[in-house]
Protein backbone atom coordinates (compact mmCIF):
# COMPACT_ATOMS: atom_id res chain seq x y z
CA UNK A 1 0.00 0.00 0.00
CA UNK A 2 3.53 2.39 -0.12
CA UNK A 3 2.16 5.16 -1.65
CA UNK A 4 -1.21 5.02 -1.82
CA UNK A 5 -2.79 8.84 -0.47
CA UNK A 6 -4.72 7.62 2.84
CA UNK A 7 -8.18 8.91 1.62
CA UNK A 8 -8.20 6.26 -1.02
CA UNK A 9 -6.62 3.72 1.49
CA UNK A 10 -9.66 4.09 3.53
CA UNK A 11 -11.57 3.79 0.99
CA UNK A 12 -9.85 0.12 0.30
CA UNK A 13 -11.05 -0.55 3.30
CA UNK A 14 -7.72 0.05 5.85
CA UNK A 15 -8.42 1.73 9.17
CA UNK A 16 -6.27 4.44 9.31
CA UNK A 17 -5.50 6.32 12.61
CA UNK A 18 -5.94 9.19 12.73
CA UNK A 19 -8.38 8.91 9.72
CA UNK A 20 -8.34 11.06 6.38
CA UNK A 21 -10.64 14.05 7.27
CA UNK A 22 -12.25 16.50 4.78
CA UNK A 23 -15.08 18.56 5.20
CA UNK A 24 -18.20 18.57 2.75
CA UNK A 25 -18.45 22.50 1.33
CA UNK A 26 -15.33 23.00 2.45
CA UNK A 27 -14.84 25.73 -0.14
CA UNK A 28 -16.94 28.84 0.03
CA UNK A 29 -18.46 31.89 1.95
CA UNK A 30 -17.44 31.02 5.18
CA UNK A 31 -13.88 31.61 4.01
CA UNK A 32 -12.61 35.44 3.45
CA UNK A 33 -10.34 34.33 0.46
CA UNK A 34 -13.24 32.93 -1.24
CA UNK A 35 -15.69 35.75 -0.45
CA UNK A 36 -12.61 38.02 -2.54
CA UNK A 37 -12.58 35.77 -5.29
CA UNK A 38 -16.46 35.04 -5.19
CA UNK A 39 -16.78 38.63 -5.54
CA UNK A 40 -14.93 39.27 -9.19
CA UNK A 41 -17.52 36.52 -11.26
CA UNK A 42 -21.10 38.02 -11.17
CA UNK A 43 -23.03 35.41 -11.82
CA UNK A 44 -22.05 31.91 -9.54
CA UNK A 45 -22.12 29.47 -12.60
CA UNK A 46 -19.57 31.98 -14.38
CA UNK A 47 -17.32 31.32 -11.39
CA UNK A 48 -17.68 27.50 -11.85
CA UNK A 49 -16.66 27.65 -14.97
CA UNK A 50 -13.89 29.97 -14.77
CA UNK A 51 -10.98 27.43 -14.16
CA UNK A 52 -9.30 29.82 -12.72
CA UNK A 53 -11.73 30.47 -10.31
CA UNK A 54 -12.81 27.49 -9.54
CA UNK A 55 -9.14 26.21 -9.11
CA UNK A 56 -8.69 28.46 -6.64
CA UNK A 57 -11.44 27.71 -4.89
CA UNK A 58 -10.40 24.16 -4.94
CA UNK A 59 -7.21 24.47 -3.61
CA UNK A 60 -8.07 27.60 -0.79
CA UNK A 61 -9.14 24.92 2.00
CA UNK A 62 -6.61 22.75 1.69
CA UNK A 63 -3.81 25.35 1.77
CA UNK A 64 -5.69 26.94 5.15
CA UNK A 65 -6.30 23.17 6.85
CA UNK A 66 -4.33 20.93 4.88
CA UNK A 67 -7.44 18.53 4.63
CA UNK A 68 -6.75 15.08 2.96
CA UNK A 69 -9.32 15.48 0.02
CA UNK A 70 -9.69 18.57 -2.62
CA UNK A 71 -13.43 18.37 -3.65
CA UNK A 72 -13.33 19.92 -7.11
CA UNK A 73 -15.18 23.20 -6.67
CA UNK A 74 -18.04 23.28 -9.03
CA UNK A 75 -22.53 22.56 -7.93
CA UNK A 76 -24.52 19.91 -8.85
CA UNK A 77 -26.75 22.15 -10.48
CA UNK A 78 -24.10 22.36 -13.56
CA UNK A 79 -25.94 19.51 -14.98
CA UNK A 80 -29.53 20.77 -15.60
CA UNK A 81 -27.66 23.64 -17.12
CA UNK A 82 -25.76 20.98 -19.16
CA UNK A 83 -28.88 19.89 -20.49
CA UNK A 84 -30.62 23.14 -21.72
CA UNK A 85 -32.11 24.27 -18.96
CA UNK A 86 -31.73 28.05 -17.49
CA UNK A 87 -30.15 28.40 -14.02
CA UNK A 88 -29.58 31.06 -12.44
CA UNK A 89 -28.69 31.68 -8.69
CA UNK A 90 -29.83 34.58 -6.87
CA UNK A 91 -28.02 36.33 -3.79
CA UNK A 92 -29.74 35.48 -0.60
CA UNK A 93 -32.35 32.83 -2.97
CA UNK A 94 -29.93 29.94 -4.11
CA UNK A 95 -30.60 28.39 -7.18
CA UNK A 96 -33.62 29.58 -9.29
CA UNK A 97 -34.98 27.22 -12.42
CA UNK A 98 -37.27 27.78 -15.26
CA UNK A 99 -38.61 24.61 -13.48
CA UNK A 100 -40.03 21.69 -15.41
CA UNK A 101 -44.03 20.97 -15.98
CA UNK A 102 -44.27 18.88 -18.87
CA UNK A 103 -42.98 16.13 -20.74
CA UNK A 104 -42.19 18.07 -23.89
CA UNK A 105 -40.57 20.18 -21.01
CA UNK A 106 -38.39 16.71 -20.29
CA UNK A 107 -38.13 15.74 -24.27
CA UNK A 108 -36.58 19.19 -24.81
CA UNK A 109 -33.55 18.22 -22.73
CA UNK A 110 -30.44 17.62 -24.70
CA UNK A 111 -27.63 15.36 -23.81
CA UNK A 112 -25.95 15.65 -26.88
CA UNK A 113 -24.78 19.54 -25.51
CA UNK A 114 -23.35 18.47 -22.14
CA UNK A 115 -20.19 17.45 -22.80
CA UNK A 116 -19.32 20.88 -24.38
CA UNK A 117 -21.00 23.01 -21.81
CA UNK A 118 -18.99 21.80 -18.70
CA UNK A 119 -15.97 21.54 -20.88
CA UNK A 120 -14.70 24.40 -17.99
CA UNK A 121 -14.70 22.00 -15.82
CA UNK A 122 -12.94 19.32 -16.80
CA UNK A 123 -10.19 22.16 -17.19
CA UNK A 124 -10.37 22.59 -13.49
CA UNK A 125 -10.04 19.06 -12.79
CA UNK A 126 -7.33 18.57 -14.81
CA UNK A 127 -5.21 21.66 -13.08
CA UNK A 128 -6.70 20.86 -9.92
CA UNK A 129 -4.93 17.21 -10.34
CA UNK A 130 -1.43 19.05 -11.75
CA UNK A 131 -1.29 21.24 -8.62
CA UNK A 132 -1.98 18.38 -6.01
CA UNK A 133 0.69 17.15 -3.62
CA UNK A 134 0.80 13.51 -3.25
CA UNK A 135 -0.98 12.83 -0.03
CA UNK A 136 -4.30 15.08 -1.37
CA UNK A 137 -7.19 13.14 -3.29
CA UNK A 138 -9.26 15.10 -5.60
CA UNK A 139 -12.80 14.08 -5.36
CA UNK A 140 -15.03 15.10 -8.24
CA UNK A 141 -18.74 14.61 -7.57
CA UNK A 142 -22.15 15.00 -9.22
CA UNK A 143 -25.70 15.27 -7.69
CA UNK A 144 -27.93 12.43 -7.92
CA UNK A 145 -30.65 12.24 -10.10
CA UNK A 146 -33.77 12.05 -7.63
CA UNK A 147 -31.74 15.29 -5.72
CA UNK A 148 -30.80 17.09 -8.61
CA UNK A 149 -34.42 16.51 -10.58
CA UNK A 150 -35.79 17.98 -7.28
CA UNK A 151 -34.58 21.30 -8.47
CA UNK A 152 -35.53 20.53 -11.75
CA UNK A 153 -38.98 20.22 -10.52
CA UNK A 154 -39.69 22.41 -8.04
CA UNK A 155 -37.44 25.36 -9.82
CA UNK A 156 -35.69 25.97 -5.73
CA UNK A 157 -34.77 24.52 -3.03
CA UNK A 158 -36.49 25.10 0.10
CA UNK A 159 -39.68 23.05 -0.48
CA UNK A 160 -41.19 19.91 0.97
CA UNK A 161 -40.57 18.13 -2.63
CA UNK A 162 -44.16 18.29 -3.30
CA UNK A 163 -44.27 18.85 -7.17
CA UNK A 164 -41.64 16.09 -7.71
CA UNK A 165 -43.05 13.11 -5.35
CA UNK A 166 -46.33 13.96 -7.14
CA UNK A 167 -44.70 14.06 -10.28
CA UNK A 168 -42.50 10.67 -9.85
CA UNK A 169 -45.89 8.89 -8.07
CA UNK A 170 -48.16 9.67 -11.09
CA UNK A 171 -46.70 10.45 -14.21
CA UNK A 172 -44.50 7.57 -13.69
CA UNK A 173 -43.32 6.97 -16.96
CA UNK A 174 -42.42 10.56 -17.51
CA UNK A 175 -40.44 10.59 -14.72
CA UNK A 176 -38.36 7.66 -15.66
CA UNK A 177 -38.07 9.36 -18.90
CA UNK A 178 -36.17 12.05 -17.04
CA UNK A 179 -34.36 10.17 -14.44
CA UNK A 180 -33.58 7.89 -17.63
CA UNK A 181 -31.29 11.11 -18.77
CA UNK A 182 -30.09 12.09 -15.57
CA UNK A 183 -28.17 8.56 -15.21
CA UNK A 184 -26.70 9.02 -18.78
CA UNK A 185 -25.80 12.51 -18.67
CA UNK A 186 -24.23 11.90 -15.11
CA UNK A 187 -22.27 9.06 -15.42
CA UNK A 188 -20.72 10.59 -18.53
CA UNK A 189 -19.76 13.28 -16.76
CA UNK A 190 -18.58 11.62 -13.99
CA UNK A 191 -16.51 9.70 -16.38
CA UNK A 192 -14.84 12.37 -17.76
CA UNK A 193 -13.96 13.99 -14.13
CA UNK A 194 -12.03 10.84 -14.14
CA UNK A 195 -10.39 10.75 -17.27
CA UNK A 196 -9.00 14.07 -16.26
CA UNK A 197 -7.74 13.19 -13.01
CA UNK A 198 -10.56 12.45 -10.42
CA UNK A 199 -9.06 10.09 -7.80
CA UNK A 200 -12.76 9.60 -6.20
CA UNK A 201 -15.75 10.38 -6.47
CA UNK A 202 -19.22 11.65 -4.36
CA UNK A 203 -22.59 11.56 -5.29
CA UNK A 204 -25.16 13.80 -3.39
CA UNK A 205 -28.08 13.17 -3.12
CA UNK A 206 -29.06 15.53 -1.02
CA UNK A 207 -32.84 14.63 -0.62
CA UNK A 208 -33.22 10.95 -0.18
CA UNK A 209 -34.59 11.51 3.14
CA UNK A 210 -37.78 12.86 1.53
CA UNK A 211 -39.31 9.27 0.62
CA UNK A 212 -40.85 6.33 1.63
CA UNK A 213 -39.19 3.00 1.22
CA UNK A 214 -41.06 1.94 -2.15
CA UNK A 215 -40.04 5.01 -3.59
CA UNK A 216 -36.43 5.42 -2.03
CA UNK A 217 -35.72 1.83 -3.69
CA UNK A 218 -36.91 3.09 -7.05
CA UNK A 219 -35.41 6.44 -7.43
CA UNK A 220 -32.66 6.58 -4.78
CA UNK A 221 -30.94 3.31 -4.63
CA UNK A 222 -31.53 2.22 -8.23
CA UNK A 223 -30.44 5.46 -9.65
CA UNK A 224 -26.97 5.39 -7.64
CA UNK A 225 -26.81 1.71 -8.63
CA UNK A 226 -26.82 2.60 -12.07
CA UNK A 227 -24.47 5.29 -12.37
CA UNK A 228 -22.13 3.38 -10.23
CA UNK A 229 -22.46 0.48 -12.58
CA UNK A 230 -21.81 2.75 -16.12
CA UNK A 231 -19.02 4.81 -14.27
CA UNK A 232 -17.21 1.40 -12.88
CA UNK A 233 -17.94 -0.34 -16.34
CA UNK A 234 -15.39 2.46 -17.80
CA UNK A 235 -13.28 2.86 -14.33
CA UNK A 236 -13.80 -0.70 -12.27
CA UNK A 237 -11.22 1.16 -9.64
CA UNK A 238 -12.31 4.41 -9.04
CA UNK A 239 -13.91 4.34 -5.10
CA UNK A 240 -17.19 5.85 -4.92
CA UNK A 241 -19.14 7.48 -1.94
CA UNK A 242 -23.16 7.59 -1.79
CA UNK A 243 -24.35 10.33 0.39
CA UNK A 244 -28.29 9.59 0.38
CA UNK A 245 -28.98 12.33 3.16
CA UNK A 246 -31.27 11.08 5.90
CA UNK A 247 -32.17 7.95 4.91
CA UNK A 248 -32.30 6.23 8.12
CA UNK A 249 -31.95 2.61 8.76
CA UNK A 250 -32.40 2.66 4.51
CA UNK A 251 -28.56 3.83 4.75
CA UNK A 252 -28.15 -0.01 5.13
CA UNK A 253 -29.66 -1.39 1.76
CA UNK A 254 -28.28 1.20 -0.26
CA UNK A 255 -24.70 0.15 0.57
CA UNK A 256 -26.08 -3.53 0.50
CA UNK A 257 -27.12 -2.84 -3.03
CA UNK A 258 -25.52 -0.09 -4.86
CA UNK A 259 -21.54 -0.95 -4.88
CA UNK A 260 -20.30 2.00 -2.84
CA UNK A 261 -16.96 1.48 -1.76
CA UNK A 262 -18.04 4.58 1.18
CA UNK A 263 -20.95 5.86 2.36
CA UNK A 264 -21.17 9.36 3.99
CA UNK A 265 -24.09 9.29 6.38
CA UNK A 266 -25.81 12.71 8.08
CA UNK A 267 -25.43 13.63 11.80
CA UNK A 268 -28.65 12.21 12.83
CA UNK A 269 -27.15 8.44 12.62
CA UNK A 270 -26.18 7.03 15.96
CA UNK A 271 -22.48 6.27 16.04
CA UNK A 272 -23.13 2.96 17.38
CA UNK A 273 -25.64 1.51 14.75
CA UNK A 274 -23.31 3.06 12.03
CA UNK A 275 -20.13 1.33 13.10
CA UNK A 276 -22.44 -2.03 13.74
CA UNK A 277 -24.25 -1.97 10.61
CA UNK A 278 -22.11 -0.16 7.82
CA UNK A 279 -18.43 -0.48 8.60
CA UNK A 280 -18.19 -3.64 8.12
CA UNK A 281 -19.86 -3.63 4.61
CA UNK A 282 -17.97 -0.13 3.67
CA UNK A 283 -16.06 2.50 4.41
CA UNK A 284 -18.27 4.79 6.81
CA UNK A 285 -17.65 8.77 6.12
CA UNK A 286 -19.34 11.26 8.41
CA UNK A 287 -21.07 12.81 10.63
CA UNK A 288 -20.18 15.76 12.91
CA UNK A 289 -23.40 17.76 13.12
CA UNK A 290 -22.67 21.39 11.03
CA UNK A 291 -24.36 23.16 13.55
CA UNK A 292 -22.20 21.56 16.65
CA UNK A 293 -18.67 23.00 14.37
CA UNK A 294 -21.36 26.27 13.51
CA UNK A 295 -21.25 26.78 18.03
CA UNK A 296 -17.82 25.07 18.08
CA UNK A 297 -16.78 24.99 22.34
CA UNK A 298 -16.86 21.86 24.03
CA UNK A 299 -19.78 20.53 22.94
CA UNK A 300 -17.93 20.48 19.69
CA UNK A 301 -15.00 18.94 20.81
CA UNK A 302 -16.36 16.48 22.73
CA UNK A 303 -18.74 15.27 19.71
CA UNK A 304 -15.07 15.04 17.80
CA UNK A 305 -13.57 12.99 20.23
CA UNK A 306 -16.95 10.81 20.36
CA UNK A 307 -16.95 10.31 16.64
CA UNK A 308 -13.19 9.40 16.29
CA UNK A 309 -13.70 6.51 19.12
CA UNK A 310 -16.65 5.21 17.72
CA UNK A 311 -16.26 5.25 14.41
CA UNK A 312 -12.08 5.44 14.36
CA UNK A 313 -11.58 1.45 14.72
CA UNK A 314 -12.61 0.99 11.32
CA UNK A 315 -12.54 1.69 7.45
CA UNK A 316 -13.24 5.70 8.65
CA UNK A 317 -13.04 9.24 7.04
CA UNK A 318 -13.68 12.35 8.91
CA UNK A 319 -16.42 14.63 7.52
CA UNK A 320 -19.45 16.60 8.57
CA UNK A 321 -23.07 15.26 8.51
CA UNK A 322 -23.65 17.98 6.09
CA UNK A 323 -21.70 21.12 4.45
CA UNK A 324 -20.25 23.28 6.05
CA UNK A 325 -22.73 27.00 7.01
CA UNK A 326 -21.82 29.74 5.56
CA UNK A 327 -20.83 32.16 8.61
CA UNK A 328 -19.27 29.32 10.54
CA UNK A 329 -16.01 30.70 12.26
CA UNK A 330 -12.94 29.31 10.80
CA UNK A 331 -11.29 29.12 14.03
CA UNK A 332 -13.63 26.30 14.63
CA UNK A 333 -12.82 24.30 11.82
CA UNK A 334 -9.10 24.51 12.59
CA UNK A 335 -9.88 23.16 16.09
CA UNK A 336 -11.99 20.32 14.43
CA UNK A 337 -9.12 19.22 12.35
CA UNK A 338 -6.33 19.80 15.14
CA UNK A 339 -8.80 17.55 17.52
CA UNK A 340 -8.92 14.93 14.57
CA UNK A 341 -4.81 14.39 13.84
CA UNK A 342 -4.54 14.32 17.72
CA UNK A 343 -2.96 17.28 17.90
CA UNK A 344 -4.46 18.81 20.96
O1 LIG B 1 -16.50 22.84 -1.17
C1 LIG B 1 -17.27 22.10 -1.82
O2 LIG B 1 -17.99 21.26 -1.29
C2 LIG B 1 -17.23 22.18 -3.35
C3 LIG B 1 -18.27 22.75 -4.07
C4 LIG B 1 -19.77 22.46 -3.91
C5 LIG B 1 -20.73 23.51 -4.01
N1 LIG B 1 -21.98 22.95 -4.01
C6 LIG B 1 -20.40 24.94 -4.13
C7 LIG B 1 -21.43 25.97 -3.89
C8 LIG B 1 -20.48 21.26 -3.78
C9 LIG B 1 -19.95 19.85 -3.58
C10 LIG B 1 -21.88 21.59 -3.85
C11 LIG B 1 -22.95 20.58 -3.81
C12 LIG B 1 -24.34 21.01 -3.79
N2 LIG B 1 -24.91 22.08 -4.41
C13 LIG B 1 -25.39 20.27 -3.17
C14 LIG B 1 -25.23 18.94 -2.45
C15 LIG B 1 -24.73 19.12 -1.07
C16 LIG B 1 -25.69 19.77 -0.12
O3 LIG B 1 -25.35 20.86 0.39
O4 LIG B 1 -26.78 19.21 0.11
C17 LIG B 1 -26.60 20.97 -3.41
C18 LIG B 1 -27.97 20.57 -2.91
C19 LIG B 1 -26.29 22.12 -4.19
C20 LIG B 1 -27.23 23.14 -4.73
C21 LIG B 1 -26.92 24.50 -4.25
N3 LIG B 1 -25.82 25.25 -4.67
C22 LIG B 1 -27.65 25.30 -3.35
C23 LIG B 1 -28.93 24.87 -2.66
C24 LIG B 1 -26.98 26.51 -3.21
C25 LIG B 1 -27.44 27.72 -2.42
C26 LIG B 1 -27.25 27.55 -0.99
C27 LIG B 1 -25.82 27.72 -0.57
O5 LIG B 1 -25.31 26.86 0.15
O6 LIG B 1 -25.23 28.73 -0.98
C28 LIG B 1 -25.81 26.45 -4.01
C29 LIG B 1 -24.79 27.50 -4.18
C30 LIG B 1 -23.36 27.14 -3.91
N4 LIG B 1 -22.75 25.95 -4.25
C31 LIG B 1 -22.38 27.97 -3.27
C32 LIG B 1 -21.18 27.24 -3.25
C33 LIG B 1 -19.84 27.71 -2.73
C34 LIG B 1 -22.60 29.42 -2.81
C35 LIG B 1 -22.66 30.31 -3.98
C36 LIG B 1 -22.00 31.64 -3.79
O7 LIG B 1 -20.81 31.71 -3.45
O8 LIG B 1 -22.66 32.65 -4.04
Amino acid sequence: MYNVKPLLRALRGETITPPPCWFMRQAGRYLPEYRKIRSTAVNFLDFCFTPELAVEATHQPIRRFGFDAAILFSDILVIPHGLGQKVAFKQGEGPVLDPLETSRDISKLDLSMVKERLAPVMETVREVAAGLDDSTTLIGFAGAPFTVALYMIEGRGGTEGTKIRRWAAGRTDEFTALMDVLCLATSNYLIEQVNHGAEALQLFDSWAGLLPESQFRKWIIEPNRRIVELVHEVHPNVPIIGFPRNAGVLYRDFVENTGVQGISIDATVPLSWAAKELQPLCTVQGNLDNHLLFNGGALMEEEVRKILSVLGNGPFIFNLGHGVLPSTPIANVGRAVDIIRGAV
